[in-house]
């Protein structure tokens, strides 16, 4: 499946960015607008997804989702450069994930990036995935108004960001908040997997949660009474027991609903007619009820670091910010804390390349290029 949109109006080319972070080969040409407000222009965005091959399976496997990157990348590279309508020779960088991701996926396209670069004689530049999602919402909404508290939550993150002003221009990006266990699209995948409803779950559980009633059952918020006895250096640990307590009050947990709901599905199989299963209804009673717990931790979090941190602007991205409930209830709190809400569109919502070409534009401008020596890193730190 390759999917494929571009904007017209063409100006001088800049710069190609690549995204193979997980089972999305994607490619992308973004160049500078000249207006400092709205920085990028999309010419071109390319993403070939791998999901149909990973559904069988139940999830992304990492040995196919390399072999698969490889046989991808060359055509959504030469699809990209056709659809922005640039030639090679109009290319000024190679912009490329680094990490965090999959190690065999991201290996492919950063080798790819690098023998491209050294063959054009142009610079490389390497792009954190997560930076990406964040900057991915400057891309449509323009500059966020500063500090802004943004989560990014995939099928492998939840995070939660301050986002303030560094040197040069460049963003800082201090993680303030993040689930203990499971990232909430991976919680989405699982809980359709036991509900039969095959990979990525996401958007089938978006899509029937809107026929379900989300107060049927009763599944459980985490709360968050102790420090987390496993937490690694990551997140900038405040000093002070109240300080403490703020920043446990950031953190998400999934793994606990998720183990809720497949309790609650396994008693309930018990309980009806052999052989019957759950009636679609029942189904989609689950589905906005899980929904609706997970919806109201990330948005109550996110909401509460904002107001802690005294942010003047919100932004949610990542796969998950495609959920149609989340964005909804995003929007209202947005107005009821009168706060300006960043949201992306689909398109760059989910994984894409147009994210990685708008930092490496912003890195390449600060004179932050790569050399030929990058290598992948699967936990690649902000
Ligand atoms: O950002 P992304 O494309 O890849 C990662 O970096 O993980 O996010 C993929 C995740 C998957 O877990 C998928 O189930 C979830 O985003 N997702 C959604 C929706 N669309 C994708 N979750 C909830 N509702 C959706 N509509
Ligand atoms: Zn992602």
């Amino acid at each position: 499946q390759l999917k494929s949109c571009l904007q017209t109006d063409l100006t001088d080319m800049d710069i190609l960015g690549i995204e193979t972070s997980c089972d999305e080969t994607a490619a992308a040409v973004v160049s500078d607008s000249g207006n400092r407000l709205r920085p990028w222009i999309v010419r071109s965005n390319v993403v070939a997804s791998q999901a149909d091959i990973h559904r069988e399976w139940g999830g992304v496997v990492p040995e196919i989702a390399s072999r698969q990157h490889v046989r991808d990348i060359c055509c959504v590279v030469e699809r990209a450069i056709s659809d922005s309508g640039a030639n090679w020779s109009d290319l000024k960088a190679i912009a490329v994930t680094q990490g965090p991701g999959l190690v065999g996926s991201l290996l492919v396209g950063v080798s790819f990036a690098k023998s491209l670069a050294w063959s054009l004689g142009i610079p490389l530049v390497s792009v954190n995935h997560l930076t990406g999602h964040i900057e991915s919402l400057v891309i449509e909404g323009g500059l966020m108004p500063l500090p802004a508290v943004v989560l990014v939550v995939s099928g492998g993150h939840t995070n939660l960001y301050l986002v303030t002003l560094g040197e040069n221009e460049q963003s800082n990006y201090q993680l303030i908040g993040r689930t203990r266990d499971d990232a909430a699209g991976e919680a989405y995948d699982k809980v359709a997997t036991l509900l039969g409803l095959g990979y990525p779950g996401g958007p089938v559980i978006d899509r029937l949660a809107k026929k379900g009633n989300d107060q049927a059952v009763p599944f459980p918020f985490a709360r968050m009474t102790h420090d987390d006895r496993n937490a690694g250096p990551v997140v900038d640990q405040p000093v002070g027991l109240a300080a403490t307590r703020r920043s446990r009050l950031l953190e998400f947990s999934f793994s606990g609903l998720k183990t809720a709901v497949k309790r609650y599905v396994q008693q309930r199989n018990r309980e009806v007619d052999s052989g019957s299963g759950l009636s679609s209804g029942e189904v989609a009673d689950i589905c906005a009820s899980f929904q609706r717990v997970v919806v109201s931790s990330l948005l109550d979090r996110t909401f509460r670091a904002a107001r802690q941190y005294g942010a003047r602007s919100v932004g949610i991205a990542g796969g998950v910010s495609a959920n149609s409930r989340l964005r909804v209830d995003a929007t209202a709190r947005a107005n009821q804390e009168e706060l300006p809400l960043f949201l992306p569109s689909l398109a760059l919502a989910t994984d894409n390349a147009a994210m990685i070409g708008a930092v490496g534009l912003k890195r390449y401008h600060a004179g932050l290029t790569a050399s030929l020596d990058l290598n992948a890193q699967a936990s690649l730190a902000m």
